[in-house]
C-alpha cells in the first residue's frame, strides 16, 4: 500500500494549476446517462474516483472513450444492464448518480445501497424519497435498491428536502429532466457543483431554472442530446493548496481556478493574515512569512464554510497564533484526523461536534494514518509544518480526490515522496 513521506518545514512557494472538480464530474459523467446520442466531458480531473465511475459505466456496457487533450465521449445508447454492482458502490459512494438517471431514461435501476462510512452514517433516504414523489416504485432487496418507473416513465413533482443533500439534489434534478411535466426542488442544495450539473444538463436540452437557489424548477423534455462541456475547477483542491501555503507561512499562485466560489474560504484565509489576491481564473496568496492566526469555523451548506475544508483549517490552526474553534455541521464523525494531529504534538480537544484547536510552534513527525480524503489533505498539510520526516499510511484516500498531489507540491517547493512499501 502507497505511503506519502514528507519532511517538513519548507514554506511553499510557487504556481500550479488546479484541475477540475471531482464532486461535479461525478455527477456530469452521471448524467451522460440521460442522452441518447455521445456527450463529451472536459477537464475531467484524472483521480481514482474517476476512474471507478468509469469502471461503473464499462460494466453496464458504456465504454467512454478518451479523445484529443484528454476529453472524454460518453455514449450511453450501448448499456446493457442498469445494475451498479455492491463491489463499486462499496468503494465510492458517489455511484448512487447513476440511479437517477438510469430510472428516467431506462425506467428501472438497481443500485447497490451504499453502507456507512468513515465520516458518518450518511444515508440516501432523500435520493428515494425523490424518486417516489417521482412516481418511482423502490424497494430495497438483498442490499439493492430496485427502482422502476411506473408506465408512461416518471412524472414531474414537488418535492423539499429535509436535509439539505448534494448528491440527493443532484439525483433528483437530473431525473427530473426526462420526466413529464414540472418538477419543483426545494431546500435544494446551492452548491456550485449543482449549478455546473445544471448548465451541462441544459446543454444537453433540458430545461432547468434557478440552480444555485433552494428552489429548482424543472420541466421535463421528451429527450437530452449530446453536448460538449468543461467541467468547473475543483474549489476544494483550490482551497487545500491555499491552507497549505497560510500554514507553512508561504506564497502560491494558483491558476485555472475561480475565486468566486470559494468566498467563505478565502474570508477566513484573510482573518488568519493571508494576503489574497485574485483575478478572473486565479487566486494568490501570500502570508510574507508571518504564522496564521487561529480562526473559528462553522461549517454548513454552501455558501456558508465547506465541510471539505474543515480538516484543513484544523492543520492551520494546530500551528497558529491563538485558539480556533471548528464547529462540524455535516457529518457526525468528521474528526478523525484530530487523533492522528494530536499524535503529531497538536493541542485539539473535540467536545461534541466542536474541536478546540490552540495553536503550538511547531508540529513533530509521526506515522499517522488517512482516514479519509480531506482527513488525508489535512495530514499532508501537517506535515509540511512538522519537523522531521511524516510517514502518511492509507493514502489511497488522497488519491480518490487530488489529482498528482505529489507532483503539485513538489513544484511549490515541498519535500514529498510517494513510497510503495
Ligand atoms: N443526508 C441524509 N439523507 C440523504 C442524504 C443526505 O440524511 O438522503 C444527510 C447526510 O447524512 C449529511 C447531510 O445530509 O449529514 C449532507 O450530506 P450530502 O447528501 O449533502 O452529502 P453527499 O451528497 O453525500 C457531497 C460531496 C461530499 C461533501 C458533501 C457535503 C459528492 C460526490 N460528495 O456528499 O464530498 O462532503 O456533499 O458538502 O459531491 C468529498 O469530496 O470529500 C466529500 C465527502
Amino acid at each position: 500500500m502507497d505511503k506519502l513521506i514528507i519532511t517538513g518545514g519548507n514554506s511553499l512557494n510557487g504556481e500550479i494549476r488546479i484541475s477540475g472538480a471531482k464532486n461535479s464530474a461525478l455527477p456530469i459523467l452521471a448524467a451522460t446517462l440521460l442522452a441518447d446520442t455521445p456527450v463529451t466531458i472536459a477537464n475531467l480531473p484524472h483521480l481514482h474516483d474517476i476512474t471507478t465511475m468509469i469502471e461503473l459505466f464499462g460494466r453496464m456496457g458504456v465504454q467512454p472513450v478518451i479523445g484529443e487533450k484528454l476529453n472524454v465521449e460518453v455514449d450511453a445508447s450501448s448499456i446493457k444492464t442498469l445494475v451498479a454492482p455492491y463491489e463499486l458502490v462499496k468503494t465510492m459512494r458517489a455511484s448512487i448518480l447513476v440511479l437517477g438517471p438510469m430510472v428516467a431514461r431506462f425506467g428501472e435501476a438497481e443500485v447497490a445501497l451504499p453502507g456507512g462510512c468513515a465520516i458518518g452514517s450518511r444515508p440516501v433516504d432523500l435520493h428515494l424519497r425523490g424518486l417516489e414523489a417521482m412516481g418511482a416504485k423502490i424497494t430495497v432487496e438483498g442490499g439493492y435498491i430496485k427502482a422502476k418507473a411506473p408506465a408512461g416513465g416518471l412524472r414531474g413533482a414537488h418535492y423539499y428536502f429535509d436535509t439539505v443533500s448534494v448528491t440527493g439534489t443532484e439525483n433528483v434534478l437530473m431525473a427530473a429532466t426526462l420526466a413529464k411535466g414540472r418538477s419543483v426542488i426545494q431546500n435544494a442544495a446551492r452548491e456550485p457543483e449543482v449549478v455546473d450539473l445544471a448548465n451541462c444538463l441544459i446543454a444537453m436540452g433540458a430545461n432547468i431554472q434557478g440552480a444555485g437557489t433552494d428552489t429548482i424548477t424543472v420541466e421535463g423534455v421528451e429527450r437530452l442530446g449530446g453536448a460538449t462541456y468543461s467541467v468547473l475547477p475543483d474549489r476544494i483542491e483550490t482551497g487545500s493548496y491555499l491552507v497549505a501555503a497560510a500554514a507553512t507561512r508561504g506564497r502560491v499562485k494558483l491558476k485555472d481556478t475561480d475565486p468566486t466560489i470559494l468566498e467563505a474560504v478565502l474570508a477566513k484565509l484573510e482573518e488568519a493574515g493571508a494576503h489574497i489576491a485574485t483575478g478572473s481564473n486565479w487566486i494568490e496568496l501570500d502570508m510574507k512569512g508571518n504564522r496564521p492566526r487561529a480562526v473559528n469555523i462553522r461549517t454548513a451548506p454552501y455558501p456558508a464554510f465547506p465541510t471539505d475544508m474543515q480538516a484543513q483549517f484544523i492543520s492551520m490552526n494546530a500551528v497558529a497564533e491563538g485558539t480556533g474553534t471548528v464547529v462540524e455541521t455535516i457529518f457526525e464523525n468528521r474528526f478523525m484526523h484530530v487523533h492522528e494531529m494530536v499524535r503529531m504534538g497538536a493541542n485539539i480537544a473535540i467536545e461534541g461536534n466542536a474541536a478546540i484547536v490552540t495553536g503550538v510552534p511547531s508540529l513533530k513527525a509521526a506515522p499517522v494514518m488517512a482516514t479519509d480524503l480531506r482527513a488525508s489533505a489535512s495530514l499532508v498539510i501537517a506535515a509540511l509544518v512538522a519537523e522531521g520526516d511524516t510517514l502518511i499510511d492509507r493514502i489511497y484516500h488522497i488519491d480518490r480526490g487530488y489529482e498528482c498531489i505529489e507532483e503539485k507540491f513538489q513544484l511549490l517547493g515541498a519535500k514529498i515522496r510517494r513510497t510503495p512499501k
